[in-house]
């Protein structure tokens, strides 16, 4: 029913403020007495094989939110509602901020694609904790970013700021370091600046949370070269991280079936969905191959189907996450794949879905 609506309704209307109305009319839904029970019975993950553990908490599935669709925090109980295992909000960056002008978000139906050039749209971090600090049960991860306006040498001090505010509430926190749509932000992907920002963004964490030590991962760019990858694996083994979230959009405009001349007039951005799979595969196969269990893996971009997820996990990934899976898919898109991922885990005569994660390796 989702498809027959989107193909003859949603995909002629602009994409952004699509977004923007279906998200809050989820909102306004779940805040209806009653419906997110309802709803949670329905759709969240109840399948004993799909608990997974992960920052020493347990989760429902394995399957999570991507970043970028609730970036201030605003619908997680909604989120949950829909069966997702769990939430990362955020981008979130310092000060608040209006992201580029738009329009800033592109559906590429033929190749279930988008591109966006948000550009950090989002409230800031003090609006963003004080709803954390707000929100029910449910494992919800932080992703914090550079404010546009602050200079790439002040850069570590912002996501420092950003820290602070947001560590008391999360239960992860996200050092995103590459989405393409903030000047100079990928640049910070290169080991010996990379390095000191963790180091800093970990010790401005464990002063803000001193009591519960908060888990922090890096997320990664599809357009790293392997070499790089390689040495973003090494510096979490001798950092110590807790995990990387493999990977964001790329820049990349290979592989498409929509012609290049109207790809090229949307302009830049970073594009998502079924084109960036088998990168998005390979470098959470490169990072498996050299941290192997001692890191964990998330895995992200161009899950679209169960068998997606359960070929992530295999390859190392304990948990996977989605965003333009989703909104192609729609709202009962994430209890499906959770139920579909069950299926396989029984078929393949496991009890538990962890018992996969690495298969392949
Ligand atoms: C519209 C849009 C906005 C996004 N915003 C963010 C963001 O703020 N921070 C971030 O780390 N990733 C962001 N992403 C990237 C996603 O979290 C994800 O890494 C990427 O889209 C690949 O996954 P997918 O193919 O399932 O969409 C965004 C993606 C889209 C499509």
């Amino acid at each position: 029913m989702y498809r027959l609506l989107y193909w003859l309704v949603l995909r002629r209307l602009p994409a952004e403020g699509t977004h923007r109305v279906s998200f809050a009319l989820l909102r306004a839904l779940v805040a209806l007495p009653g419906v997110a029970r309802v709803m949670h019975r329905l759709f969240a993950p109840r399948a004993p094989e799909l608990r997974v553990h992960a920052f020493g908490r347990e989760l429902p599935g394995p399957l999570g939110l991507a970043a970028g669709f609730d970036k201030d925090a605003k619908g997680i109980r909604a989120l949950f509602a829909l069966g997702f295992g769990f939430v990362e909000i955020g981008t979130v960056t310092a000060e608040p901020q209006p992201g580029n002008p738009g329009p800033r978000l592109f559906r590429l139906p033929r190749d279930r694609a988008l591109i966006n050039r948000m550009g950090f749209n989002n409230e800031g971090a003090t609006a963003a904790a004080r709803r954390l600090a707000h929100r029910g049960r449910g494992t919800v991860g932080a992703n914090i970013g550079k404010t546009k306006r602050v200079a790439e040498a002040d850069a570590v001090a912002d996501f420092t700021a950003s820290a602070e505010r947001l560590a008391p509430f999360a239960d992860y926190l996200v050092v995103n370091v590459s989405s393409p749509n903030t000047p100079g932000l990928r640049d910070l992907q290169a080991v010996d600046k990379l390095g000191p920002l963790l180091t800093a963004v970990r010790a401005a964490a464990g002063l803000a949370s001193p009591m519960r030590r908060v888990p922090l991962l890096v997320k990664i760019a599809p357009d790293l070269a392997d070499a790089d990858i390689d040495a973003v694996a090494d510096l979490a083994l001798e950092l110590g991280l807790d995990g990387i979230v493999a990977t964001n959009t790329t820049i990349a405009r290979t592989g498409l079936v929509t012609p290049g001349a109207t790809v090229a007039a949307l302009g830049a951005g970073g594009l998502s969905g079924a084109p960036v799979k088998a990168r998005a595969l390979a470098v959470l196969r490169r990072l498996r191959a050299r941290v192997g269990a001692r890191v964990t893996l998330i895995a992200v971009g161009g899950i679209e189907t169960a068998d997606d997820a359960w070929e992530r996990i295999r390859a190392g990934a304990t948990l996977v996450q989605a965003y333009t899976g989703f909104i192609y898919g729609g709202p009962g898109w994430p209890s499906r794949v959770h139920r579909e991922l069950a299926a396989r885990v029984r078929a393949a005569n496991l009890t538990s879905i962890e018992q996969a994660i690495g298969a392949d390796g």
